[in-house]
């Protein structure tokens, strides 16, 4: 696929079919993220690749968690406020993804169903959880890990595949240690979803927005 092609179509994922990625498949994508640039070509990540079994309990343990609205207990923590014009970006997409499923703004009860289905993880089959060892300095693997993240959903999108970077899926750090086997020596940065999309779901479909050049480029010449 052309390059332009897979970074202008690739999308977050919000429904997945339940079948499983072909082990081939999931090796092959990680063999290119792994060309992924990294600070003094250190690759800080271990990633740890989610299915089956252990994935079922832990989609189980993360909802109940949500549902029962336990604090978060993430390794490196959430934001908790943004400056305006990225807190309405971030109200807009949260639209965008309510009004795809049908439901009205006031619809609590509904709303409240998408939130554990996040925690669910849409449904896909695979997590992928990228992890650095504790004592690396978190700014710059959070970077790192991002390189690798995207380069990982694009070629995920180049197969067929889907995928949403997901840090509900990381919210509850311990759940995650305890079902994905990852030690306590690792700090866990961020999880993506990964499966074949139901690309007919309008959650799946509903038009994104990205703020325009002039918006945040700065020219100095
Ligand atoms: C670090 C990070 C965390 C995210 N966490 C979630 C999440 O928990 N739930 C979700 O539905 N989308 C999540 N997203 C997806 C973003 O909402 C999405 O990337 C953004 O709206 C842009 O849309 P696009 O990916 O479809 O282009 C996350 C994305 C990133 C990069």
């Amino acid at each position: 696929m052309e390059l332009q092609a897979a970074v202008r179509g690739r999308r977050s994922i919000r429904k997945f079919r339940p079948e499983p990625i072909p082990g081939n498949v999931l090796e092959e994508l990680l063999e290119i993220a792994r060309w992924a640039p990294s600070w003094g070509n250190t690759q800080p990540w271990e990633l740890y690749v989610i299915t089956g079994e252990p994935l079922e309990a832990f989609r189980k343990a993360n909802v109940a968690s949500m549902a029962g609205g336990e604090p978060l207990r993430n390794d490196v923590p959430m934001p908790e406020k943004w400056p305006e014009p990225m807190k309405l970006r971030y109200m807009n997409v949260g639209k965008s993804v309510v009004t795809s499923l049908g439901l009205k703004r006031e619809d609590k009860e509904g709303r409240h169903r998408h939130q554990l289905n996040m925690g669910a993880l849409f449904g896909a089959p695979c997590l992928l959880v990228a992890t650095v060892p504790r004592d690396v300095l978190v700014e710059y693997a959070m970077l790192d890990v991002g390189l690798f993240l995207q380069t990982l959903t694009l070629a995920a999108y180049d197969r067929g595949l889907g995928t949403c970077i997901m840090a509900s899926s990381i919210h509850y750090a311990d759940l995650l240690r305890r079902h994905g086997s990852i030690p306590g020596d690792r700090r866990i940065i961020m999880g993506a979803a990964l499966g074949y999309p139901e690309t007919e779901a309008p959650i799946n479909r509903f038009e994104r927005q990205r703020a325009a050049l002039t918006d945040f480029v700065k020219w100095v010449r």
